[in-house]
């Protein structure tokens, strides 16, 4: 067990702070809740699922983003929370975000 004061130590910080370095991970991504916010915020520009018939021409629909090879579902939630030229801001949370990206991830 733990023998030294230095020890201890450790082990409490590891109790204070490992939670927060793992906080991250507790967030985990919804695809279920992505499809939600998908079809309330990006299907009048994306096509968001494969049921949907048409959005914009210029928006490329979920499933081909999904297809790329350079897709990663971590910059994709980046590239949300930052305003896009052509895309409105739409102030999504980390989570939602995260979400967002898991559900296109989803439609490969
Ligand atoms: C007003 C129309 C519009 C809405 C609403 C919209 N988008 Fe877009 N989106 C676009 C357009 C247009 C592009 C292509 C941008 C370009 O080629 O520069 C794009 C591109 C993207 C890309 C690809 C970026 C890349 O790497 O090429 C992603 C991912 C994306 N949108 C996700 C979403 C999500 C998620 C939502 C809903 C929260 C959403 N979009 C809502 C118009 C829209």
């Amino acid at each position: 067990m733990i023998r030294s004061r230095a020890g201890l130590l450790c082990f409490a910080v590891m109790m204070v702070f490992g939670p927060m370095a793992f906080a991250p991970a507790a967030l985990a991504a919804d695809a279920a809740q992505g499809q939600v916010l998908a079809k309330r915020w990006c299907a009048t520009c994306h096509v968001v699922a494969s049921d949907q018939q048409n959005g914009s021409t210029q928006a490329p629909p979920f499933s081909a983003i999904a297809d790329r090879p350079t897709f990663d579902a971590a910059k994709v939630a980046l590239f949300l929370l930052d305003p896009h030229p052509k895309m409105p801001s739409m102030n999504l949370t980390r989570a939602e975000a995260a979400d967002l990206a898991a559900y296109i991830a989803a439609q490969k």
